[in-house]
């Protein structure tokens, strides 16, 4: 559809956003588009979702520099808050969604791969909050959720100067979970997807909105959050099924796949 590409492989959905020309910079027509894709996701057959851009330079080079040039101060705030509720939307939705990020990811690009579970980059990645350059804040997340995955001082540091960096950099820094040369990217996260749609749906999406919810608030209230659902996943199929299974001590024995319910 329009700027972004869906397919589908066995269980797990692959969105690429795709406006190679403009290094698949975010406008608000990209964005409108990536919104229907991720609304269309059937989450009854997909468990999980990996993110990527078009073409081997660039994941996403950050929102449109010449849309957001000519907007008044209400109309930045509401450009910003469209590009928030999109990526929280990616942020909170019940499966994993995996970044690929094969190439440059800066501002906006750097903000969506953060707003995804986990990140793997090639080796040509460069990540980077360039705003203040621009005369402005970084706008779609990226105050927030750098701060909390590098750290404040890491993320000021980045933030304050505008620097990108290079993926070992990023890697070091806790940035991205693993780094692989660009023709390997896709098929390790393919690998890691399938790696992850084996397991129990309902324990995966459990344990995604326990991290989450749990890092909102203190420690009492998180494990009250994981008791929760914790005790959610018993008396499934699958619970009685994945236990069964280990108890049974018949080697012979193939785990069917789990059914998600
Ligand atoms: N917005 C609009 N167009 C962009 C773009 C962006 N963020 N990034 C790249 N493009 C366009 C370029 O204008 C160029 O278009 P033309 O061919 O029509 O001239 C095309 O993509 C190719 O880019 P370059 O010629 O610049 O390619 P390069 O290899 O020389 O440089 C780059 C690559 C270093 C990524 C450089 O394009 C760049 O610095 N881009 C801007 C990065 C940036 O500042 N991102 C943050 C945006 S602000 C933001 O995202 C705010 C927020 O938090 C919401």
């Amino acid at each position: 559809m329009g700027f972004v590409d869906y397919n589908v492989d066995g269980q797990v959905g692959i969105i690429t956003i795709n406006r190679p020309k403009a290094l698949n910079a975010l406008n608000s027509e990209v964005l409108k588009d990536l919104e229907a894709v991720i609304d269309a996701v059937d989450l009854d057959a997909i468990r999980c979702l990996i993110l990527t851009g078009a073409g081997q330079k660039s994941f996403v080079a950050g929102a449109d520099i010449g849309e957001m040039s000519t907007l008044t101060k209400e109309e930045g705030e509401a450009f910003g808050k469209i590009g928030n509720d999109i990526f929280r939307k990616i942020e909170t939705l019940p499966i994993p969604v995996i970044a690929a990020v094969n190439g440059f990811a800066l501002g906006g690009g750097c903000e969506i791969s953060m707003s995804c579970d986990i990140r793997l980059c090639s080796e040509n990645a460069i990540f980077g909050q360039p705003e203040v350059g621009l005369g402005i804040t970084p706008g779609f997340g990226g105050t927030q959720r750098l701060a909390r995955i590098v750290g404040p001082g890491k993320a000021k540091q980045l933030i304050y100067t505008g620097r990108n960096i290079k993926a070992p950099e990023a890697y070091r820094i806790g940035l991205v979970n693993e780094v692989y040369p660009a023709e390997e990217l896709m098929p390790q996260a393919l690998k890691m997807a399938k790696g992850i749609a084996k397991q129990a749906p309902i324990a995966v999406r459990a344990c995604k909105k326990a991290i989450n919810e749990g890092l909102e608030v203190g420690m009492d209230e998180a494990i009250a959050i994981e008791e929760k659902l914790f005790g959610s996943c018993f008396e499934t199929e699958d619970q009685k099924y994945g236990m069964a299974f280990f108890l049974d001590k018949n080697k012979e024995k193939v785990k069917e796949p789990f059914k998600n319910c």
